[in-house]
């Protein structure tokens, strides 16, 4: 393991290109926000990339024994779930983009948490019709959504994977039983959410024993995990979804002190994950396909790229302040359409197609012909081609950065793209069995209306909520050639498609741009990464009219290039993450 490590380790400086370089002069050579540098990891046959060196090495291991990438991500997602329990876990949900070799085939599948049968509307307001405060709707029960990561592993496996299910599920046990050195990411985490993490007993007993954070380097056994991890490996979903499991998951939800939920068996046992068809815009000679609703992923950052479409962004670079002005006003207005449009399309009619059809978006993108910033009165909503008359207000969920993702390729050329999520840090701050329970009903809109006008995302029994997840595959000549996503809330659409701007336009190489510096926006803000090059671009950003703010941009990016030459794999610097390959 060694060996891989210094291999996918190696020192590399600030990855910009050659044009970005007179912007990044007089910068430090590694990004402030963490960054050490990273080097383009290179393989011939199969490659994994993920946000934690064991789950990376669990993932290698079974491509390595001739698993497929099912397989992979199976012990790749059971294996975070332990050593990243804050990002994603089994009390979660995902989403998963698929290509299958033989079949020639992209899909996705859906295992996004859903509302409990007994949710109503006006589940995050109180008793004036108010909506809650933020932390006091996410901690304790009411977030809690019916965990969707468990099926969706174990029906992918039964229908898609090729080693037994029992040999993927052991390495995560083994680790459990034999202990993990706490990071220094996962410890810094913990340490900045003592409060939160100290209301619940069980959670406060594994991750500040005695009453402080787990130390760096400090081995953490997880026989709960494993135990629980026993009961999957022997009998599959069943063994989450029904039995002792799904009833002590059932009992820590309805019994939160202070805030009970109303997760019930029968939304255990009724979860069902959904294949839907991928959600694919066009991008120059690129389909840019990833998950469509309930996230609004896909449709968003293709509508990013498609209003981009008009714009010769390859002639400029990214230190051109145009091209941030370009890309900066092309997401708010994608934004303006997602807080209108978007959520899941099975509770709520939505103009899917219409939202990504290629007259729409070039007319659109007409909007950005000027040189200023748009004002906040032009970035309204559009009207795409819709069949439906309906009227729906703008949205106000709000979504904070958590999440984790990974890229797989096999011997066989499947790919996995998916991006997994317990929503917050941490999310609703429960424990049972060994694992975290998401808070990811919180991605609804607190509020059913706005003036009276329904809004799409609010909540409603059953349903799923908005997602801003954006696994992606882009496609090139019907194959795969990009493989990538994020965490970090409503800024993963930006992380994915600036990444894939500076991949696909800039000729960055998929390391330089995952770790090319951020600038995001979504609704006005320009958020530009703290300590990088991008800082340099405030001034310019600013007598464009951009309201701007110097910030942490934790992206997770960890994606791959599949070349006619081999694999590329980046890994974000700002994170923890691995990329191993043979
Ligand atoms: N909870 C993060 C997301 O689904 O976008």
């Amino acid at each position: 393991m060694k060996k891989l490590w210094a291999f996918a380790l190696l020192a590399a400086g600030l990855a910009l290109p050659a044009q970005a370089q007179e912007a990044a002069d007089s910068v430090a050579p590694e990004m402030a926000s963490g960054n050490t540098g990273r080097q383009l990891v290179t393989a011939k046959k199969f490659m994994v990339v993920a946000a934690n060196p064991h789950a990376s090495q669990a993932g290698f291991d079974v491509l390595k024994a001739g698993g497929n990438a099912i397989d992979a991500m199976v012990a790749v997602q059971l294996t975070l779930g332990l050593v990243e329990p804050q990002s994603s876990g089994i009390g979660g949900g995902a989403f998963l983009v698929y290509y299958d070799a033989e079949a020639g085939k992209l899909t996705t599948y859906d295992g996004r948490e859903t509302a409990p049968a007994s949710a109503t509307p006006e589940l995050f307001q109180n008793e004036n019709g108010e909506p809650l405060k933020f932390y006091d709707a996410v901690v304790g029960g009411l977030s809690v959504g019916t965990p969707g990561t468990v099926k969706l592993l174990y029906d992918t496996h039964s229908k898609l994977g090729s080693l037994p299910w029992a040999d993927l599920v052991a390495p995560a046990i083994k680790l459990a039983t034999d202990g993990f050195k706490v990071s220094p990411r996962l410890n810094a985490l913990i340490t900045a959410d003592q409060e939160r993490l100290s209301r619940f007993e069980t959670t406060k007993n594994y991750f500040l024993p005695g009453g402080t954070p787990l130390p760096v380097g400090h081995l953490l056994k997880n026989p709960e995990y494993a135990a629980t991890l026993t009961a999957i490996s022997q009998n599959g979903a069943d063994g989450f979804y029904s039995g002792d499991i799904a009833k002590s998951v059932v009992d820590t939800v309805q019994s939160a002190k202070g805030n009970p939920g109303k997760l019930a068996l029968e939304d255990l046992a009724n979860y069902k994950i959904k294949e839907r068809t991928a959600v694919c815009a066009k991008y120059r000679v690129y389909e840019v396909c990833g998950m469509g609703p309930p996230s609004s992923g896909a449709l968003t950052v293709g509508q990013i790229l498609g209003q981009l479409n008009s714009y010769d962004l390859p002639s400029m670079n990214s230190g051109d302040p145009n091209a941030w002005r370009l890309i900066g006003d092309a997401s708010r207005l994608a934004f303006a359409d997602r807080g209108r449009y978007m959520a899941d399309s099975d509770y709520v009619p939505m103009p899917t197609k219409g939202l990504i059809a290629p007259a729409y978006l070039k007319e659109r993108g007409e909007l950005l012909s000027g040189d200023k910033a748009l004002s906040k009165e032009q970035v309204a909503p559009g009207n795409p081609t819709w069949d439906h008359a309906m009227l729906l207000a703008d949205d106000e969920s709000i979504e904070l950065p958590s999440t984790s993702h990974f890229s797989i390729v096999d011997a066989n050329g499947n790919v996995v793209s998916m991006t997994t999520t317990i929503e917050n840090g941490f999310g609703s701050r429960l424990m049972t069995n060994g694992f975290l329970l998401n808070n990811e009903l919180t991605d609804f809109s607190f509020p059913t209306h706005s003036d009276g006008v329904p809004i799409a995302n609010r909540v409603e029994p059953g349903k799923r909520p908005r997602s801003s997840m954006s696994p992606t595959i882009v496609m090139k000549d019907d194959k795969p050639f990009v493989v990538v996503g994020s965490p970090g809330g409503s800024r993963i659409i930006g992380y994915v498609a600036t990444t894939l701007v500076a991949n696909l336009d800039w000729s960055m190489n998929i390391q330089e741009a995952i770790s090319m510096p951020h600038l995001i926006n979504r609704f006005g803000t320009y958020d530009l990464e703290k300590g990088t090059a991008a800082e340099k671009l405030q001034p310019a950003l600013d007598a464009m009219g951009y309201k701007t703010n110097i910030r942490d941009l934790n992206s997770g990016l960890h994606g791959i290039v599949i070349t006619a030459d081999g694999l590329q794999g980046g890994v974000d610097p700002r994170r923890e993450g691995l990329a191993l390959g043979e």
